[in-house]
């Protein structure tokens, strides 16, 4: 075959197979037996193959899979991956109803949707192809999941039509629907492997898999539900999804109810009732409803709390209970000491998972319930991952049932447990003594968000201390190779990563070593906020109750602690020894000249691109002066930070009236 002739060959077969798979996936109605789609392709792939140079990265023969993913790539999102707030009851909607209705003066309309209970996905789009697709991660940052993501056959790789944006970002639910779940246990089953729990889990581990091949075969699905586009062509979000449909994407079927628009509580309540009852006949798991405010405009108007946009909420479904019984009530030990009694139950198959443990929170809770051993109690499974225990079944009780009696010792080490009156939970005060209390500082020391020691993980911790090694966090600089090498399994390579990890931890910044420590309340942001207001530990330790609360969104709860961790000599001694060994316990001298208050209370919005600096460089430079920085432009953006080719924000800047300004002048304010 000439050359021409097969570029043109290869252009024909590939735009009939996406329509072929458009038909078949998107839209349900094949067009093509399976076995001429195949011939096709194999024609396809054979042609790709002798003459790779016409090979396009998104033609359909991607789809069965093949690239091999060594590392997912971190990708930082250009808008964060929020989460939304949750809502149990039609009050609930109500109150959210009302809230919304206090700032908007229009005429209201929401649409209803289903809640997918799958793997939340961004894929981004350039000139109608399919270019990054990637996983929510913790919101801001994900895994670049592109090859994975290709092989789902619902997702298009080139867009149908022409009006889409040349760039913009869809998101999503990827989920495994339950026809092919069961056929892949079924299978695992007949070769005695052990069976997947839930659709939603398997999900979400297949697209952690290396071999996009294994995510192609699996059958996974996907519908698109959200457009995020910088040039907008509608107003309302109903209308995006419309066009998104129009551009060959899988939206919520609006034939089947899927979705639904609606200006009253009652419409959304019904839509509520209909899809609790009627979400058992789904070939896919739904964990609840989102109501999202339609109008574009007034979404913007709106705007976002640090968690979660304020024009949406999620109604959840009521869990589905199972009464199952309490064989024994056994007691965690967290790394502060906290005590959590755990009901250990006879398993039992709720929502798709086995369920052995529940969580019983506290004494108030086992007084509450008056659980006792050996009762039949209900089981839930909420919001979280571990299940609650909703209520005892007092009719089943046998009468030599024995009242619980709370323990007053920790278990692990013996030591007189004490409670504070405002504490909910009982404490073992052994810190310095008891192992489950070091190892979780430890781990918790060495952790991702924290220290992030790479080579060090639970079990090595564990190793490391019941060998005698380390006892805290600062002993573990003072492990030295030989002491490492003796122990079994440890070979060389093992040994230097070890060592490399803990040398490496030195350069971590201040914030997060502050983090590290693990003072009870001090998370990653409290652990920021204090950094930047005390810069130095030294400062950090002697601050009062006063100096305490005076910091922003610091009240006296988190102050209590972190006088009562410094007036501990233990931990004194502990940071000294941290600081000998060269941990950073200050800001550096870059972050110090870098800081001011100048910008506090000032929200900005960041558009275009700019000569000096990379977006993320003003981001930061917003953020090191007290600034904050948002998404969209409203009313209440204080500042629209502009450079080259600024496009829809900017004229909506204008349109509001809201400041502009270009880098040099963010330079100027913060001097
Ligand atoms: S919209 C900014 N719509 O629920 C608003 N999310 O708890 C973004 N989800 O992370 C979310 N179905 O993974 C939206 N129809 C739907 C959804 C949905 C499921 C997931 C999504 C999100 C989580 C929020």
């Amino acid at each position: 075959m000439e050359k021409e002739q097969a570029q043109e060959k290869i252009n024909q077969l590939s735009s009939e197979l996406r329509e072929h798979n458009h038909n078949y996936y998107v839209l349900s109605s094949p067009t093509i037996s399976d076995y001429d789609f195949d011939m096709q392709l194999k024609e396809l792939q054979g042609l790709e193959k002798q003459y790779p140079d016409f090979a396009d990265v998104n033609s359909p023969t991607k789809r069965v899979g093949g690239d091999i993913t060594k590392n997912f790539e971190t990708v930082v999102h250009k808008r964060p991956m929020l989460s939304l707030g949750n809502s149990y009851s039609i009050d609930d909607i109500a109150d959210f109803e009302i809230r919304i209705a206090k700032s908007i003066d229009h005429e209201l309309e929401y649409v209803c949707e289903l809640k997918y209970d799958g793997v939340a996905i961004s894929i981004i789009y350039e000139n109608g192809e399919l270019a990054k697709a990637v996983t929510r991660g913790d919101g801001t940052k994900g895994e670049d999941v592109t090859a994975n993501v290709k092989t789902i056959r619902s997702i298009p790789l080139k867009l149908k039509g022409g009006d889409y944006p040349s760039e913009f970002e869809i998101r999503g639910e990827i989920f495994f629907p339950r026809k092919n779940f069961d056929k892949l246990n079924k299978l695992r089953e007949e070769a005695g492997e052990p069976l997947y729990m839930n659709p939603r889990n398997t999900a979400s581990g297949t697209m952690k898999s290396k071999d996009s091949a294994v995510v192609a075969e699996r059958g996974l699905d996907c519908f698109l539900y959200f457009v995020y586009a910088d040039e907008k062509q509608v107003n309302t979000h109903y209308d995006s999804l419309l066009k998104a449909k129009d551009w060959g994407f899988k939206v919520p079927y609006i034939e089947k109810n899927f979705v639904c628009r609606t200006t009253t509580i009652g419409g959304i309540k019904e839509f509520i009732e209909y899809w609790d009852k009627e979400r058992f006949n789904l070939d896919f798991d739904i964990d609840g409803i989102v109501i999202k405010v339609n109008s574009y405009h007034q979404q913007e108007e709106l705007g976002f709390t640090a968690k979660s946009p304020r024009w949406a909420i999620a109604y959840k479904f009521k869990a589905e209970q199972v009464s199952t019984t309490l064989e024994a009530i056994t007691y965690q030990i967290g790394r502060t000491g906290a005590i959590t009694p755990v009901a250990n139950l006879t398993p039992v198959l709720l929502a798709g998972t086995t369920i052995k443990r529940a969580s019983l929170h506290n004494a108030d809770q086992i007084e509450k319930l008056d659980i006792r051993v050996g009762d039949t109690v209900f089981v839930e499974k909420g919001g979280e991952i571990i299940p609650k225990i909703i209520s005892v079944d007092l009719q089943k009780r046998s009468t030599d049932a024995v009242k619980t009696k709370y323990i007053e010792c920790c278990p692990e080490c013996q030591t007189p447990l004490v409670r504070k009156e405002e504490q909910a939970h009982h404490y073992c005060p052994n810190d310095t003594g008891c192992p489950p209390q070091i190892k979780g500082r430890i781990e918790h020391y060495i952790s991702r968000k924290a220290m992030n020691i790479d080579g060090l993980g639970e079990e090595t911790v564990e190793l490391l201390v019941n060998e005698g090694l380390i006892a805290n966090m600062a002993d573990l600089y003072d492990l030295s190779y030989n002491q490492l090498f003796a122990l079994e399994g440890f070979k060389e390579k093992k040994v230097r990563n070890i060592l490399d990890g803990i040398e490496i931890s030195k350069t971590v910044p201040f914030a997060r070593v502050l983090f590290a420590l693990g003072i009870r309340y001090v998370g990653e942001t409290v652990a920021k906020k204090l950094t930047k207001h005390f810069k130095s530990i030294d400062f950090l330790m002697r601050s009062t109750m006063i100096d305490l609360i005076s910091v922003d969104e610091i009240g006296e709860r988190i102050a209590d602690s972190v006088i009562e961790y410094f007036a501990d000599e233990a931990n004194i001694e502990l940071v000294n020894r941290l600081r000998g060994n060269g941990l950073k316990f200050e800001l550096t001298k870059e972050q110090l000249e870098g800081a001011s208050e100048r910008l506090q209370g000032l929200t900005f919005v960041i558009t275009g691109s700019f000569e000096n600096h990379s977006r993320n460089d003003l981001k930061k430079i917003i953020e090191d002066n007290g600034g904050k920085n948002t998404g969209s432009v409203s009313k209440k953006t204080s500042y629209v930070l502009v450079g080259e080719a600024a496009g829809s924000k900017l004229a909506k800047a204008q349109e509001l009236g809201v400041n502009i300004i270009d880098e040099n002048e963010l330079i100027e304010m913060v001097g």
